[in-house]
């Protein structure tokens, strides 16, 4: 891989995407417009957007939330969460174009009436800067207020504009609640107007998984059991749970991260060439992976809790002293899971999944480790460096794809030393990436659902953990089991060395 190139990206979202549309006119609804996502994230991204002129020429943003506030207020309570979270600089003409267009609503919308406020104010934007009645609506609240407001974006249709419904993960809580937050979704739009976010799925590095098997000749004859020796998954996190211990504590890392990013990380690793890149053919071969994953042999599930220690330099408290967790809770923050996936392709090839928080770095990776070679002639001389071939793709930071081969020492004799061949994005394109949410955000404005989650999809990834959740309920973890800012639980290791293997670091 020589990835030297010398492209020039400048404008990535445009650039990178065949599909140059421009939305139509719409107005995007937040719901849930206070909190730490809409901060974080949603508004940094459409500023992004703005800066690069990708927005709809007639746009409009309204939030929701039931935090008393001003328009005037949150207006400048989101310039400064794009200052501190955004990607490019602050631009006061930017700003004020994206600003002119963006209100702020507070209202308990599930409560009797409190949609009022918010449909007038829809329908005047539309006289004034000509939304057109289209509607995207992003529900960022949690699973249990939903319902309600499904039920009332439903009933209050525009009778000509269109309607998409962005629903931020989790998608319910386990299967059950996952079918019955579906059903109540469904009565009230159609599958195609609903787009089920998992943020993953827009990160470039993510997409490039695909690009990397399928647009090369070259991996995949070697990408199944015969060569692969077994698939590792990182999603380690530095961060702990940051002010969210009310969502946490009943959530836990098998609900908040394997649920969703590392099964989507799995099944697009794991999942056959897609016919073409549309969003039907790309998930039914992504749903077909999430069930064929088994249900993991007990013996190879670890579940760790993080105590007290120090993590980029400053203490941190353990995570039953965090603000609002339980001094006695069990909820997991870290996992780590030995499971199959038995198809033809991948049938007794290992897949090693884990995740955490407050470990001792960030990092997440998809690591292919193949088979040794079969019988390299020089063995016997070739010293320690004769080591298997791996491929790290490394979804974040420094992204990029690096190849592990050994290679002739020089000099006298036969000595191997594994050296990487490696593409660095950075390197190759010279360019920031994207934010994910930039990327979903606009695929959703232009109806594009290839990158966002499809319910049988959704349903299957709930069966496997509920079936992971169901063999640790009942037996006391012995908690707090790792040190914060470690790389994790002592049993995350003994699970690899019972297979004679170690995590790759
Ligand atoms: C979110 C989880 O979905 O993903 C967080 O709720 C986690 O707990 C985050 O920190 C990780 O996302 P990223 O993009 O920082 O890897």
């Amino acid at each position: 891989m020589n990835a030297q190139t010398e492209a020039r990206v400048d404008v990535p979202l445009e650039a990178g995407s065949a599909d140059q549309r421009r939305p139509d006119p719409c107005a995007l609804v937040i719901f849930g417009a206070s909190g730490d996502l809409t901060h974080r994230k949603l508004i940094p991204a459409l500023y992004a957007l703005e800066f690069r002129g990708l927005l709809p020429e007639s746009f409009a943003v309204v939030g929701v939330a039931r935090t008393q506030n001003s328009t005037e207020a949150w207006r400048e309570e989101m310039r400064a969460a794009v200052t501190e979270f955004g990607r490019d600089e602050m631009r006061d003409d930017v700003w004020k174009r994206l600003a002119a267009g963006m209100h702020y609503v507070s209202t308990d919308f599930s409560s009797e009436g409190g949609e009022t406020e918010v449909m007038k104010l829809l329908e005047q934007l539309d006289k004034e800067r000509g939304t057109r009645g289209n509607r995207v609506y992003y529900l960022a609240v949690p699973p249990a207020v939903i319902s309600t407001v499904v039920d009332k974006l439903g009933e209050r249709r525009h009778p000509s504009g269109w309607v998409r419904l962005i629903v931020e993960k989790p998608f319910g809580h386990d299967l059950a609640s996952a079918k019955v937050l579906n059903e109540d979704i469904v009565s009230n739009f159609q599958e195609q107007e609903i787009f089920r976010i998992d943020h993953y799925l827009g990160k470039e590095t993510v997409q490039n998984v695909l690009a990397f098997r399928f647009a090369n000749g070259i991996f995949e004859p070697i990408w199944n059991r015969r060569y692969v020796d077994s698939v590792q998954i990182t999603v380690a996190e530095s961060l702990g749970i940051e002010d969210r211990a009310g969502f946490y504590e009943q959530a836990g890392a098998i609900r908040d991260v394997v649920q969703n990013h590392v099964l989507q990380l799995l099944a697009l690793t794991a999942m056959e060439p897609p016919a073409d890149f549309e969003a039907d053919a790309v998930r039914n071969e992504k749903v077909k992976v999430v069930r064929a994953i088994a249900p993991p042999d007990p013996g190879y599930v670890v579940r760790g809790q993080y105590g007290p220690g120090e993590v980029d330099g400053k203490k941190v408290p353990g995570y039953r002293h965090e603000p609002g967790v339980a001094p006695d809770s069990e909820t997991e923050t870290y996992v780590a899971l030995k499971v199959f996936v038995d198809n033809w392709r991948w049938a007794g090839t290992p897949f090693y999944l884990r995740t955490g928080k407050h470990l001792s770095s960030r990092a997440t990776t998809i690591v292919i480790m193949f088979r040794p070679a079969p019988h390299p002639p020089f063995l016997e001389i070739a010293g320690e460096g004769l080591r298997p071939n791996l491929i790290v793709i490394q979804v974040q930071p420094d992204e990029g794809i690096s190849m592990r081969i050994g290679a002739k020492v020089p000099g006298q004799g036969m000595t191997i030393q594994p050296v990487n061949l490696s593409f660095q994005y950075d390197r190759a394109f010279h360019v920031h990436l994207p934010e994910a949410y930039e990327k979903l955000i606009l695929d959703a404005m232009l109806g594009d659902a290839t990158l966002f989650t499809r319910i049988d999809e959704v349903e299957a990834q709930w069966s496997f953990v509920d079936s992971v959740v169901a063999q640790w309920q009942g037996s006391a973890p012995d908690f707090p089991n790792y040190a914060a800012g470690t790389p994790g639980p002592k049993a995350a290791d003994a699970l690899m060395a019972r297979d004679d293997r170690l995590w790759c670091r």
